[in-house]
């Protein structure tokens, strides 16, 4: 019988495709997928450490986890991701039963890890900086649920030093993966059938800078819409900062570009701005919006808000509200301020107590809500183009459109991984009921 592994992974899009490698590893080791963690002999969790619910999450896990050594003494625990870059050591006193641990800067060292795990040593591989020869990783294939869309992660680490952030601490300084590597890597997966790409990094506008030659993000943008085969490319996460205005053009210019940006704002007041150390104002965000919508025309935008951040007041609160006002987001990720070990955040006089973030925080939501339907509304008797990627039950299809909204259509399977032009029926905020024009390509 060969050996089983489960994963479980917390976090955000950076993380997932870290998962998706590892599962590529494993696979090269001969693992193969087990349908439960019950029947697993290495359970592997991708933690992730932004705010202080995902540390509880993990946590709770290990200690459910720790059944599977009474059934099958053998298996193996492993920890990898952001808490375990985070706490290293800490974490395995806290959970013994962890027996293997790494992080997003030595994945490709995990054969190895299996190896003295198995041989009953304790293979704790957290560094304090990232390896030499880290790269190694990308030879490794990622094994994926969507055969259609794929993420490509072209840069690691951040750069920025928001004070609320533990990032720069657990993904370390940023480091651009090469082109060569990223475009090989698309080539490969495009001859998977896979028609859209989806770059990731912290900070993907940052991609490039600190390359032996540097090379600008939209470079990339460029060489990514030459590869034969990409029918669509998006990216997440872009800074406001480094949003400058190539990248802008670049979006307008490239067809394959979808019409959609996550451009996390956090905050509208100046002053909080200036606490988070994010580098910009409010009117700089604004700006860069208007010149967004004015050249990419139709952008959907998406952000990230957080709320109570320590010393925020009503008046700084109502500055945000203000820029969900002026910008009307397709969708907002909102988040309690939630104080970070080790971050100058967490030690600020004036944290605000809980009551009033939660207060904050429906205020923001339901403002937001009135604000997702009037734009579901004007989706409704428009044609859209919609990338096929999923079939449910009885003839039901699934897919995007490039402003990045779920769309339930009639068809066949064979319709699957195709770009189809539909008529919108009826729009509700997280769907829209589509019947389906003509297959485009
Ligand atoms: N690199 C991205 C964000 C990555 S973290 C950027 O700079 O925009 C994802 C989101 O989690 C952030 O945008 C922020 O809104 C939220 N977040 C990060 N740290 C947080 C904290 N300490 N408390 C609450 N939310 C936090
Ligand atoms: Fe964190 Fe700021 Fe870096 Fe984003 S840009 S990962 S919020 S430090
Ligand atoms: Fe979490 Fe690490 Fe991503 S802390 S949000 S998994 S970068």
């Amino acid at each position: 019988m060969g050996r089983k592994f489960f994963i479980k992974t917390f976090g955000c899009q950076m993380n997932f495709n870290d998962s998706e490698r590892i599962r590529g590893i494993l696979r090269t080791l001969g693992y193969e997928p087990a349908r439960s963690w019950e029947e697993a002999d290495l359970i592997l969790i991708n933690t992730c450490t932004i705010r202080e619910k995902p540390d509880q999450k993990v946590l709770s896990h290990l200690g459910e986890y720790r059944k599977i050594k009474e059934k099958n003494p053998k298996a193996l625990i492993a920890v990898a991701g952001c808490l375990a870059q985070r706490m290293g050591w800490e974490l395995v006193k806290k959970a013994p039963v962890i027996d293997i641990m790494f992080s997003s800067f030595n994945m490709h060292q995990l054969p190895e890890l299996i190896n003295q795990a198995q041989a009953g040593y304790k293979a704790i591989a957290i560094l304090e900086e990232p390896p030499e020869d880290e790269d190694k990783v990308w030879e490794f294939p990622t094994e994926r649920d969507n055969p259609y869309c794929a993420y490509v992660t072209i840069i690691k680490g951040c750069d920025k030093r928001c004070t609320y952030c533990v990032v720069p601490k657990t993904r370390g300084r940023e480091r651009s993966r090469s082109m060569e590597s990223i475009l090989e890597e698309v080539r490969r997966l495009v001859d998977e059938g896979v028609r859209e790409i989806h770059l990731l990094g912290q900070n993907v506008t940052a991609w490039g800078r600190d390359l032996e030659k540097p090379v600008p993000f939209s470079e990339l943008l460029y060489e990514i819409s030459k590869v034969d085969g990409v029918e669509r490319i998006r990216f997440t996460t872009g800074h406001p900062k480094d949003l400058t205005d190539d990248i802008i053009d670049a979006m307008a210019d490239i067809p394959q570009v979808c019409n959609a940006l996550h451009l996390p704002v956090q905050s509208g007041s100046d002053r909080i701005l200036s606490l988070m150390d994010r580098g910009y104002t409010k009117e700089f965000y604004l700006e860069r919006v208007e010149k967004l919508k004015e050249k990419v025309k139709g952008i959907a935008l998406s952000t990230d808000i957080i709320v109570g951040f320590p010393t925020e007041t009503e008046e700084d609160f109502e500055e945000t509200l203000d820029v969900v006002r002026k910008v009307r987001y397709e969708q907002i990720f909102s988040f309690k301020f939630s104080p970070r070990p080790g971050t100058p955040a967490a030690e600020m006089e004036g944290q605000v107590p809980d009551e009033v973030k939660t207060e904050r925080m429906t205020r923001l939501l339901e403002l937001q809500k009135g604000i997702m339907s009037e734009i579901a509304k004007t989706y409704e008797g428009t044609v859209q183009e919609v990338l096929v990627e999923e079939a449910r039950d009885e003839g039901t299809l699934v897919g995007r459109t490039t402003t990045n909204r779920w769309v339930t259509l009639e068809g066949d399977r064979s319709l699957l991984g195709k770009i189809v032009k539909v008529k919108v029926k009826k729009a509700s905020p997280f769907n829209l009921d589509a019947e389906l024009l003509e297959v485009v390509r």
